[in-house]
């Protein structure tokens, strides 16, 4: 076997798609918004704001869309308008982006961190199950990288318990699960259009929901608070949370992409993952038979360092990165996150959370072991040919051969994760 890139060797190279996909009609959506000189407004006159949250509500089989400046607004706003505030708390997975608990600290709710199911990697049920308490409002289950969460046990439980679901889809646009949109199953469904997703303008975010009630409060929430209908003349809380004009064109033009695009991915993804079936010590994430649509934002493979001469994942995307496969080790457990270590002193969730925050004993195995092994990988190189999946098992199987020098390769913990950073 050749060498590996990383230690001097020839890198596999395979050619990967760039990302975003653009060509003129995205050029022309942006010059027509300069011309109109219509950049932004709300709600009137916003028209491509408006087509935009329409096209993607449509896609996605819910009723309401709320275009926003970014996937942690949405957050926020679904937590508002539901009335999630100060002393509430929210369940939250230990495998996801800062956002997803961020969320609810901004408004003083305290997020509640739950282990993960060891093979889809989204947030447990049976781990939502026990931490629930009388203090409980809201559940934010993230479809993690390439699948969606257990939604039919989520929102079993929420109904038990009368508790909000927030699905964070930031990683799962045209995702379906049993033929419905994600985003059309929780109270709220919030998507981020950051310049890495497989939908974006660089920055934004849509939030979706099916309750009118809900709508006009989000609605209001992101433009200063202003009421939906003027008649009405009630303000709330709110802020300024509008998209741009230039976003909300570009977002339509790619949109309609979107689905072509998903198919290549998921054709490729479902290859790898049948070819990683096959490959000693890795394995897929697990995709639920329910998922009738696959998201295709990461693809997530955990190995087994013992089958891998004991190299730990940053040495191994550190090699297939050199090899030109665009990978990373993916987001910490979120207990590892600054803001909850005990020895912040200053930190904003000590100061004002330490009474309700058991910091000391926060310990989610599962998480753990799965941040330490996995390996995500970007979803443009799942936009070619199915030739790049058979380099990426190329370079798996280079690694292994090469695992024993690559032991003592020190890598670096910043230089991987440039793919998927957000
Ligand atoms: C799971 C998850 N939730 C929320 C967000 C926040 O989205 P944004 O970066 O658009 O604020 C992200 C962004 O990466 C994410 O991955």
């Amino acid at each position: 076997m050749e060498k590996l890139a990383l230690l001097g060797g020839k890198p596999l190279n395979p050619q990967v798609p760039v990302w975003p996909v653009r060509d003129e009609r995205d050029e022309q959506a942006v010059v027509e918004v300069i011309r109109s000189g219509v950049y932004g407004g709300f709600p009137e006159p916003a028209p491509h704001a408006a087509q935009f949250a329409a096209d993607f509500c449509a896609m996605h089989d819910v009723a309401y869309g709320i275009a926003c400046v970014n996937g942690t607004v949405t957050l926020v706003t679904a937590l508002m308008a539901a009335g999630v505030g100060w002393g509430d708390e929210v369940l939250v997975p230990a495998i996801t982006f800062a956002a997803t608990a961020w969320a609810p600290l901004s408004l003083g709710a305290v997020p509640i961190i739950c282990d993960i199911d060891p093979e889809t990697f989204c947030i447990s049920p049976a781990a939502i199950e026990a931490a629930i308490t009388e203090r409980t409002r809201a559940i934010i289950p993230v479809h993690l990288g390439g699948t969606v969460v257990d939604l039919d046990a989520i929102l079993a439980i929420a109904e038990k318990h009368d508790l909000i679901v927030i699905e964070d889809a930031a990683h799962a646009h045209a995702g379906q699960w049993r033929g419905k949109g994600v985003g059309s199953w929780g109270h709220f469904g919030s998507f981020s259009m950051q310049l890495t997703k497989t939908l974006t303008s660089g920055e934004g975010g849509l939030l979706t929901t099916n309750d009118p009630a809900y709508a006009e409060a989000c609605h209001s929430i992101i433009d200063c608070g202003r009421p939906k209908d003027a008649a009405k003349q009630v303000y709330r809380l709110g802020a300024n949370y509008r998209i741009t004009e230039m976003q909300a064109a570009l977002l339509e033009v790619a949109l309609t992409r979107l689905l072509d695009q998903s198919a290549t991915r998921n054709r490729n993804m479902n290859y790898l993952d049948e070819r990683l079936n096959a490959v000693v010590g890795i394995k897929p994430q697990k995709v639920d038979a329910r998922v009738t649509r696959r998201p295709s934002y990461l693809h997530l493979s955990q190995f087994d360092p013992a089958a891998f001469g004991g190299i730990n994942s940053r040495q191994f995307t550190a090699a297939l990165t050199a090899e030109g496969i665009p990978c990373g080790v993916g987001n910490p457990p979120m207990h590892r996150y600054d803001l909850f270590q005990l020895t912040e002193e200053n930190s904003f969730t000590y100061r004002h959370f330490k009474d309700r925050l058991d910091f000391a004993s926060m310990s989610f195995p599962v998480a753990e072991r799965v941040a330490q092994t996995t390996i995500w990988t970007a979803h443009q190189f799942f936009l070619g040919d199915t030739d790049l999946v058979d380099v990426f098992v190329e370079g798996v199987e280079k690694v292994r051969a090469n695992a024993d020098e690559l032991r003592t390769f020190t890598a670096q913990p910043d230089t991987q994760l440039a793919h998927l950073r957000t």
